[in-house]
């Protein structure tokens, strides 16, 4: 097995669920069920995934059963029931890292797919890093659909151009063109509900701790109660003076609508909204809207990785991680999805300029792992943190929320 060495975040992944007893070997046919939050808005990508797949296998019914909510918020409690139930859906989406190997591997839930990758000779297209993300050492457990970046500043030039600002590339200067903003009545810094708050609150770790002391958080060397630690949440805190008072009654997708419909001037998002800007609002990259590393994390890529697992129709469901991994699945699907391929021999041209960009990027950047995207934190941790989220969000005490992640960190056993 390839060494390990990621801290990593974003892309799509899929694993096969251990279902209990023998698993028998029918000849492909009858259905499939793959479960997911791309619904509505978030669908074209997977429904390209699965025209491609009905095409290769006609015999099979699939069916796509999805929970909406971003970044799984929702999906993910029904997942849980089912698989606790003893109903789990053929293939799932799981973020790679810890909600995958934190959550299912060590629930046993979870198929090796070493064979898989061994017969598909994916060792030698999937990047070396990745694998840090799907495997233990006992085994590889889920197939990568795609990566995606977390820590994206999108924004709409003509718009910056008339109210005579700039993309910020620091936090300081973010704060200083704030104000100018809110002058001609623009949000500064659209946001939505609570998990988007988490995703905002780790572009802001990022830039304030640089990726080391990042990493150390997630690794226990880093105390949640150090300066540097409730410095983020200040920090935070006053970002938030700048954002919607809705903010908690907005979808990602909403948040992004206001930098279009010029009501907000910055949005911090991952790359999925790049597809929804070029798919769905047909606001295309250089053209309509552009983009930047978010403030202070210009060089490092927060990444984060999607993957279905699976299991009851059992024949199909390899069929369908074979899909995934393939190159053919993984074209089809990504220039839709907004994200990169997870293989290393993608047609480049089939993807936009955005996406280019964060190809580029993502081979030269400094990687680390997304936390509202379950790349460095289990689901335990990540559950308890929209608490502390919630709270700082209503009473904005850093030192108290510093406090209560430290819990939180010793309490889903993420450090000592
Ligand atoms: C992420 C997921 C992305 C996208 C996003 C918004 O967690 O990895 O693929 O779906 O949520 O829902």
């Amino acid at each position: 097995m390839k060494t390990l060495k990621w801290l990593k975040a974003a892309t799509v992944c899929a694993a096969l669920i251990l279902t209990l007893g023998t698993i028998a070997s029918a000849a492909i046919g009858g259905e499939l069920e793959i479960f997911s939050w791309w619904a509505g808005d978030e669908g074209p990508a997977l429904e390209a995934l699965i025209e491609l797949y009905e095409s290769k296998y006609p015999e099979v019914t699939v069916i796509n059963a999805t929970v909406t909510g971003g970044s799984g918020v929702n999906a993910k409690a029904v997942l849980k029931t089912r698989m606790l139930g003893g109903d789990p859906p053929d293939a799932f989406q799981v973020h790679a890292g810890q909600e995958l190997i934190g959550t299912w591997v060590v629930a046993q839930r979870m198929e090796d797919l070493t064979w898989l990758f061994e017969e598909e000779g994916w060792f030698e297209v999937f990047p070396d890093d990745l694998f840090d993300l799907l495997s233990t050492e006992e085994g590889i457990w889920s197939v990568p659909v795609n990566i995606h970046r977390s820590n994206v500043l999108y924004f709409i030039p003509e718009n910056l151009e008339r109210w005579g600002v700039e993309a910020p590339s620091t936090w300081d200067e973010f704060l200083e063109i704030a104000p100018k903003l809110m002058n001609q009545g623009v949000i500064p810094m659209s946001l939505g509900e609570n998990w988007t708050a988490t995703h905002l609150w780790e572009s802001v770790a990022l830039s304030e701790l640089g990726p080391d002391k990042y990493g150390d958080l997630w690794n226990g060397e880093l105390s949640w109660t150090s300066p540097e630690v409730v410095g983020v949440w200040e920090l935070f805190g006053e970002i938030l003076e700048y954002t919607n008072p809705d903010a908690p009654s907005l979808s990602w997708q909403q948040a992004t609508d206001m930098i279009v419909e010029g009501q907000a001037a910055f949005n911090i998002m991952g790359d999925w909204a790049s597809g929804y800007l070029s798919v769905t609002l047909n606001v295309q990259p250089v053209t309509g809207y552009g983009w930047a590393a978010s403030p202070g994390t210009e060089g490092m890529f927060m990444a984060l990785s999607d993957l279905p697992v699976g299991s009851p129709n059992r024949d199909n469901t390899i069929a369908w991680l074979k899909t995934i991994g393939g190159l053919d699945g993984q074209d089809s699907f990504n220039p839709l999805k907004g994200s990169i391929s997870a293989r290393i021999d993608s047609d480049l041209t089939k993807y936009d300029l955005y996406l280019q960009s964060a190809a580029s990027d993502y081979q030269t950047g400094q990687i680390v792992g997304s936390l509202a995207h379950g790349v460095v934190a289990n689901e335990r941790f990540m559950n308890d943190f929209a608490t502390v989220m919630d709270i700082f969000l209503a009473n904005k005490d850093a030192r108290a929320a510093a406090n209560a992640a430290h819990i939180v960190a010793i309490q889903s056993g993420m450090t000592k």
